[in-house]
C-alpha cells in the first residue's frame, strides 16, 4: 500500500447516509483521492435504482476534484484491479460490523493478495446509522433529518410520492 494512491470506497449506497459521507471525508484526510464504487446489486432488490444512487452521490461529490464516482458489478477486487487501486476503505460503526467486514477483507485478500483493506471508524453520531434503518424509519414516518444528506431526503420523499416506499 502506498500512501499516495487513490482508494476505493465500495458499497450499495441504497441510499448514501451521513455515515458514508463521514467515511468519505475521513478518507480524503488520509488519502489523495477516493473512488466511490457503487455496487449494482439486483439480487439485493435495492430501493433506489443504480442511476438514482449514482445521482445522489454525484450531487454530493460529483464536482469534488479528489472524488470519482463509479459503478461496478461482479467482484470488488476485479474492479479495484481494473481502476489500478490497491486499497479498499470500509467504515466500521460497532463491533457488530466486525465479523462481516473481517470475512470480506480476508476473502478479498485471498482473491487478490496485493489489495489491502483499511478500516476507518465512523463518527460516533453515525454509529447506529445504516441505509436499511434509514429506509425503515422513513417508511413508517420517523424523522431522519441530520442522518442523511438533504438530497437523499428529497429522493426518499419522491419514492413515497410514487408509492414505492
Ligand atoms: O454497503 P454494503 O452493502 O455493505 O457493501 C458491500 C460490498 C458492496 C462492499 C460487497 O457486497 C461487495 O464487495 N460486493 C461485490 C461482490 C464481491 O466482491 N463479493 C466478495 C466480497 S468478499
Amino acid at each position: 500500500m502506498r500512501a499516495n494512491e487513490w482508494v476505493v470506497y465500495p458499497g450499495s449506497f441504497d441510499p448514501i447516509t451521513n455515515g458514508h459521507v463521514d467515511i468519505i471525508q475521513r478518507s480524503l484526510h488520509v488519502f489523495p483521492g477516493v473512488i466511490i464504487a457503487i455496487l449494482e446489486n439486483p439480487e439485493k432488490a435495492p430501493l433506489f435504482t443504480l442511476k438514482e444512487r449514482r445521482e445522489m452521490i454525484d450531487h454530493l461529490f460529483g464536482h469534488h476534484p479528489r472524488v470519482r464516482v463509479e459503478t461496478f458489478h461482479g467482484l470488488l477486487v476485479d474492479f479495484v484491479r481494473r481502476v489500478g487501486a490497491r486499497v479498499i476503505v470500509r467504515g466500521l460503526r460497532a463491533m457488530t460490523d466486525f465479523e462481516y467486514e473481517f470475512q470480506m477483507a480476508l476473502m478479498n485478500r485471498r482473491l487478490c493478495p496485493e489489495v489491502e483493506t483499511v478500516f476507518l471508524m465512523a463518527a460516533e453520531p453515525y454509529s447506529y446509522v445504516s441505509s436499511r434503518l434509514i429506509k425503515e424509519v422513513f417508511r413508517y414516518g420517523g424523522n431522519i433529518r441530520g442522518l442523511v444528506p438533504e438530497i437523499v431526503e428529497q429522493y426518499l420523499v419522491r419514492k413515497r410520492a410514487e408509492g414505492r416506499i
